[in-house]
């Protein structure tokens, strides 16, 4: 795989990067991206229509039941080359934040470190009325389960469309996406905000922003490099071609 030498010989002087992540990332974990039709049971809905606080609201079980499937799904992933990529860059890079969207903890499994969860993660459960987090539930219950100190249904602490992010996370990721020399952003539609104006705000206070993906997106007439294709195969490649040296913590499978 060839990447143009400027690109290389800049991420070797880096010493503060973002990485925006999205569900293309976990694609070749077998996860399904957000906006892939959904199969079999699922067809008929849009988890635009599942992943809101009034669905929950006028069917608790029907979103409790798609999320314990997804919950089930992301526990029996795997990380993929693209999230142990992501890894070895963080060994090389002085400040590096990792942000994702996506909600199925594969980039800490992986063994990055510094991550910013925008949306929240499936495994953790809240309470639908008083907030409170649930470290224990009857998983085995077909019914959604009751909050221990008030009551309320329990739902998955993900961010639901029409939600505000958590702030400290917001926070982290603005302030990390404003300060840094270069933004990736990777497997993302950049369909959805805020995560998707990161971006810009990296690129207005002069960061260097790369894309991955499999095909063009809103971004990618703004961006300086974009790196067409699966982000499990580019990403092992770029650090490998970046920090070829023999005293690297290792090369990375492509
Ligand atoms: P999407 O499903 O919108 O977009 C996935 C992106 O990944 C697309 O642009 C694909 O082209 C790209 N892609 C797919 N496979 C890839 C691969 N192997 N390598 C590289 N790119 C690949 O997912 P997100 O952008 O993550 O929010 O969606 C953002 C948010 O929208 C989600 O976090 C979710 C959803 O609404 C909430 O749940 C709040």
């Amino acid at each position: 795989m060839n990447f143009p030498s400027s690109l290389l010989s800049f991420l070797r002087k880096v010493e503060r990067a973002v990485v925006l992540t999205g569900a293309g990332v976990s694609q070749e974990s077998g996860l399904r991206t957000f906006r892939d039709a959904q199969s079999g049971l699922w067809a008929q809905y849009r988890p635009e229509d599942l992943a809101t606080p009034q669905a929950f609201a006028r069917d608790p079980q029907l979103v409790w039941d798609w999320y314990a499937l997804r919950r089930e799904k992301a526990r029996s992933a795997e990380p993929n080359p693209g999230h142990f990529a992501l890894v070895e860059m963080e060994k090389r890079i002085a400040e590096f934040t990792l942000i994702t969207q996506n909600v199925d903890g594969l980039h800490q499994r992986a063994g990055s470190v510094r991550v910013v969860e925008l949306h929240g993660n499936l495994q953790r459960v809240k309470c639908s009325r008083c907030g409170q987090q649930a470290s224990a539930w009857e998983a085995a219950s077909p019914k959604v389960p009751q909050c221990l100190r008030c009551g309320g249904l329990l739902r998955p602490d993900v961010v639901w469309f029409g939600e505000s992010l958590p702030p400290h996370a917001l926070a982290a990721a603005i302030q990390a996406s404003q300060t840094c020399q270069v933004f990736f952003s990777i497997g993302t539609s950049g369909l959805v905000q805020p995560a998707a104006s990161l971006a810009y705000a990296a690129r207005e206070r002069g960061a260097v922003v790369v894309e991955i993906n499999l095909e063009p997106t809103p971004l990618t007439g703004q961006v300086d490099f974009f790196l067409q294709g699966k982000s499990g195969e580019i990403l092992p490649a770029l650090v490998n071609a970046t920090w070829p040296s023999e005293d690297s913590p290792g090369q990375i499978r492509e």
